[in-house]
């Protein structure tokens, strides 16, 4: 890190509070201050290059330079710079992305609406799910099933479908109303000698138990990722979401798929509801949407939720709910540009192939010493580190491991995310199969370079 004290990372530490990190650490360790991007690759200050893993948020589907994005928001935002949708009002932007979206979507859906994250787009999930309840004189059907692990986002309602403790610790969440059902991880969860098939019957039946012993006419909803993102990337075992669809259909309870880090290609589908087989009746939308140029997100809505809600905003006199950003025109622009690169470039295709190489090559690792389980569909995937292989135990405390490994990496030219001990691989939809060569060769190295710590650990 640089020292001088009008260095940019000494006024980061004076001045910024960052998102998502330790705020006392932070005040020795400083930032990591990216400069530049280009393709897959982001520029440090100090000019190093790093191939971004992550998409930076799971996010940056095209790469990090494309011009056809920054064209597109220049010329909206030459024209229309701000327009909304409060009272009736549109612009096209918005319509074509509404049109776009709603056609796009793998099974029947009515209407699209705006928002700006993935969080608030979450948030106006749950009120639309409940103002539907009163509009069905069924109010006491309120409650939603959310799974530990799951990650919606951090606002209030949001962070309390969140299933991950550092989003409710000292925050008071979650909230009335939302339940935590299990997470789908059959490595880490499964009975022994129990298939992953039995592992998703249990689970549906664990759901099953939970609704009657609540009263099926209290619950709501069900709310979940195709794959699970920030939980540490958990692919359902097999059966899993027919099973639990089963379930809901019996008791009429809605279905949410959280589509914000799968959809727009990055299981090897449109969406990772055509991956798994989920018939969702409202899709939440955003990141690869935009490839992140621009924060815009979207809820898809099939007519089972529009035509009460229509019913009831006439009744009231209107659906009070509505960002002045929502469906902002130059984000809906950039949004629709993207999506028109992701098909003409068939970049779905690409998560196909290179995402069968990524996988493939992850796996090879599987006997690495460190390696507990390799997992992942597409160009998303997650490595879980043990210290040891036969137990699954961490490196003393859990996270240490991933953190030391996802260090070296970085040194490595590779930026990556732990979340605990498992590290996340989740690169553009644009990478190639040399360039995965490269981040999975740095990977290697990197779980090399610990093998020693760990020993010498282990050891002591
Ligand atoms: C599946 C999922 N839903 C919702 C969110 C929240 O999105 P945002 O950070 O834009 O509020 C995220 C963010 O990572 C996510 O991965």
């Amino acid at each position: 890190m640089d020292a001088r004290p009008n260095s940019p990372e000494a006024r980061d530490i004076r001045y910024h509070m960052h998102a998502y990190t330790n705020a006392r650490k932070h005040q020795e360790t400083g930032p990591l201050v990216i400069e530049k991007g280009d393709g897959v690759y982001v520029e440090d200050i100090a000019g190093n290059r790093y191939i971004e893993a992550m998409a930076g948020l799971w996010s940056v589907a095209v790469g990090f330079s494309e011009k056809r994005l920054v064209e597109a928001a220049t010329r909206q935002m030459s024209k229309l710079p701000f327009y909304h949708d409060f009272g009736s009002k549109a612009h096209s932007p918005l319509i074509d992305l509404a049109e776009k979206l709603v056609q796009m979507a793998p099974v029947p859906m009515s209407k699209a609406y705006f928002t700006n994250s993935g969080s608030e787009a979450n948030d106006t999930a749950i009120k639309m799910i409940w103002y539907r309840s009163n509009a069905l004189g069924q109010p006491a059907r309120k409650k939603i099933i959310s799974r530990k692990r799951g990650y919606h986002g951090v606002t209030i309602a949001s962070a309390s479908l969140t299933g991950l403790p550092n989003n409710h610790l000292s925050f008071d969440l979650p909230i009335a109303n939302i339940l935590h059902t299990s997470t789908p991880h059959h490595w880490r969860d499964a009975e022994p000698g129990e298939s992953e098939e039995q592992f998703s019957s249990r689970l549906a039946y664990d759901i099953e138990k939970l609704i009657l012993a609540e009263g099926p006419e209290t619950i709501a909803a069900f709310i979940g990722e195709p794959i699970m993102g920030a939980g540490g990337v958990i692919v359902p075992p097999a059966g899993y979401w027919q099973k639990i669809q089963a379930v809901l259909s019996k008791y009429d309870i809605l279905l949410v798929a959280d589509e914000v880090i799968c959809g727009f290609g990055r299981t090897g589908e449109m969406f990772g509801s055509q991956t798994f087989g989920i018939r969702p009746d409202i899709m939440v939308l955003s990141k690869q949407i935009s490839s992140s140029y621009l924060p815009i997100s979207a809820l898809i809505i099939n007519d089972k939720v529009f035509e009460p809600i229509a019913d009831e905003s006439n009744r009231i006199g209107t659906f009070g709910h509505g960002f002045t950003g929502g469906g902002h025109p130059v984000a809906a622009a950039v949004a629709l540009e993207n999506i028109k690169l992701i098909e003409e470039r068939d970049l779905v295709g690409n998560a196909r192939k290179v995402g069968a190489h990524l996988q493939a090559r992850l796996r090879k690792l599987a006997s690495h010493p460190l390696v507990g389980e390799v997992r992942g569909v597409g160009l998303i995937a997650a490595v879980e580190l043990v210290a040891d292989k036969a137990s699954k135990a961490p490196w003393g405390k859990p996270a240490a491991l991933g953190a030391l490994v996802n260090g070296f990496l970085q040194q490595n030219g590779v930026i990556s995310r732990n979340m605990g001990d498992a590290i996340a691989f989740c690169p553009p939809l644009i990478i190639t199969e040399t360039q995965i060569d490269t981040l999975v060769g740095a990977f290697e190295r990197s779980l090399d370079a610990a093998l020693p710590q760990v020993r010498a650990q282990a050891n002591a």
